[in-house]
């Protein structure tokens, strides 16, 4: 059997992660999240309830912290999830969370993997927030990143990080740029959970600007299955890849086709444009079609109706 060491495994992508490894019998599963608060950390408990026991472990412990020499000697793949995530909340005292979660995390889980004696990857989950306002799009690998918020220099910085580790010792790191992730499961923080449970409660959703901020959001069970493509082809050391969810659309094109699942009409109220936020997102797919087989599977029209199935399936269950 293979052992994956899955950090942030109690998380939003991360869970949907460790699911997808356990169909699979050939894996077994070591999960690590400290479960930080920032959003309910009775929600990432929920999302790893229930899993097979012999199969699966979730250690309760903090990257910054942890002694991770030994936890990751076991490991055949490490996919590092765990992380501090919105690029919104990222400027003021907040930076310092992002530092330690995102950059000071993944030093010392590389530095940990040095020493691994098995280990055949290191998936890390970089962002889209790397290109900030992009100059072309799609926006290629090789375009120079300008993050535009503290969040993105974070993921960049990490994202460095992997590729020194790569050109040093020879670590199989693969650095994914992962574009705004939705589906069953997705953070509160994030557009898609708040406008379906907003519509669903007949309240108005909140649009940071005009709502014309285009994304090119992308399918949580696309992302998985690129994450362990990842994990599975022989890519070279300290590569970096965009995962890109095949269509852009606006924020308000979102909202129109809202309306059409949940068929009924959502009032907008418009805030003041978010700092931090870029206009447009859109990466090319080519190095991940050569490098992984991976292209994009799901489609807007379909991934929003799942996610708007299981938020009116969680509501109903509330008390
Ligand atoms: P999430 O917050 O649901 O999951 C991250 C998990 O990491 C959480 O459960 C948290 O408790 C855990 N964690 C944070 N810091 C930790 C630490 N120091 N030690 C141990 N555990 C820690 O977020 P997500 O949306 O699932 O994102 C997963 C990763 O993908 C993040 O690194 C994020 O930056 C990246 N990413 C996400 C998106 C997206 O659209 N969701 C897009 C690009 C990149
Ligand atoms: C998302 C994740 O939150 C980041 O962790 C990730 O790194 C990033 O994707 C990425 O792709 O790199 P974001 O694109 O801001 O960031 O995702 P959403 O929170 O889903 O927002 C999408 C758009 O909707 C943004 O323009 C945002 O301003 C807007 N939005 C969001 C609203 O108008 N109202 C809301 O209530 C929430």
């Amino acid at each position: 059997m293979t052992l994956a060491l899955v950090t942030g495994a109690a998380g939003f992508i991360g869970s949907v992660l460790v699911e997808r490894l356990l169909a699979d019998t050939d894996w077994r599963v070591l999960g690590i999240d400290s479960l930080t608060d920032y959003y309910d950390p009775q929600t990432k408990r929920a999302n790893v309830a229930g899993l097979d026991p012999s199969r699966f472990e979730l250690l309760e412990a903090d990257l910054t912290t942890a002694d991770l020499t030994e936890l990751v000697h076991r490991a055949d793949v490490v996919f590092h999830l765990a992380g501090q995530p919105g690029v919104r909340g990222s400027w003021g005292p907040q930076f310092r969370t992002y530092l330690d979660h995102n950059v000071l995390a993944t030093q010392r889980l590389l530095e940990a993997s040095v020493h691994a004696p098995h280990l055949r990857a290191f998936v890390f989950s970089s962002s889209s927030s790397v290109y900030g306002d992009a100059r072309t799009y799609p926006t290629q690998e090789t375009d120079l990143p300008a993050p535009k918020s503290p969040y993105g220099v974070t993921k960049l910085a990490a994202e460095h990080l992997c590729g020194l580790y790569a050109a040093n010792f020879g670590l199989p790191t693969r650095a994914l740029r992962f574009f705004t992730v939705y589906g069953p499961r997705q953070r509160p923080d994030m557009a898609f959970d708040r406008f379906i449970r907003a519509a669903l409660s007949g309240e108005p959703v909140q649009v940071y600007g005009d709502g014309r901020q285009i994304r090119e959001f992308t399918y949580v069970g696309d992302i998985v299955s690129a994450v362990m493509a990842a994990a599975r082809e022989d890519v070279p050391a300290g590569s970096v890849i965009n995962l890109s969810g095949g269509s852009s659309v606006s924020v308000l094109e979102v909202l129109a086709e809202l309306e059409r699942i949940l068929d009924r009409p959502i009032a907008v109220n418009h805030l003041p444009t978010a700092l931090g936020d870029v206009f447009r997102t859109g990466g090319s797919t080519e190095r991940a079609r050569a490098l992984l087989g991976w292209s994009p599977t799901v489609d807007l029209a379909e991934g929003l109706a799942r996610q708007a199935r299981w938020v009116d399936a969680r509501l109903a269950l509330q008390p």
